[in-house]
């Protein structure tokens, strides 16, 4: 091979190597951006009662992404889905195990409903009702 040659063959080597770190940084940056997007922030709720409550307008934004019309909450604990499902005018079922946490969610969606809104101007459905599970 010519010097020509030899050339034109490290420039096109220099020029692959460059174009796969272009590609890698690119590949970098939408992993990273990806990643940044599935990350939720907001403040942390306390007061509550409960030790893992979630904040209301996290419980709000996830509604609202997953869509439909009931949303079933089988953990409820202090309720903060239902009270998201209230302020969104949404109907909400929510089944919590431990009595005290049952009553702080209880109260918590009564309240929900008596401070029209927040979120929309009047929720749509009625106070929560808690049912009989015949258990
Ligand atoms: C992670 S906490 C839910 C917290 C809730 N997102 C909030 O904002 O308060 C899970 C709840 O599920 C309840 N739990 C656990 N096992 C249960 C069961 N088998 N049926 C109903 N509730 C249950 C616990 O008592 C606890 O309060």
């Amino acid at each position: 091979m010519n010097l020509d040659g030899e050339f034109l063959e490290s420039l096109s080597e220099a020029r692959k190597e460059r174009d796969a770190n272009i590609a890698a940084n690119l590949q970098r940056t939408i992993e990273g951006a990806a990643k940044k997007l599935d990350v939720f922030r907001y403040p942390s709720p306390s007061g509550i009662g409960h030790p893992t409550s979630k904040p209301v307008a996290l419980m709000r934004d996830l509604c609202e992404i997953i869509g439909g019309q009931t949303i079933l909450d089988p953990f409820m604990g202090s309720g903060t889905t239902l009270v998201a499902c209230a302020k969104l005018g949404r109907k909400g079922i929510g089944i919590e195990l431990d009595p005290d946490y049952f009553d702080i969610a209880c109260e918590r969606v009564r309240k929900a409903y008596d401070q029209p809104d927040f979120f929309v101007s009047s929720p749509g459905v009625p106070p929560a009702v808690q049912e009989d599970m015949g258990l």
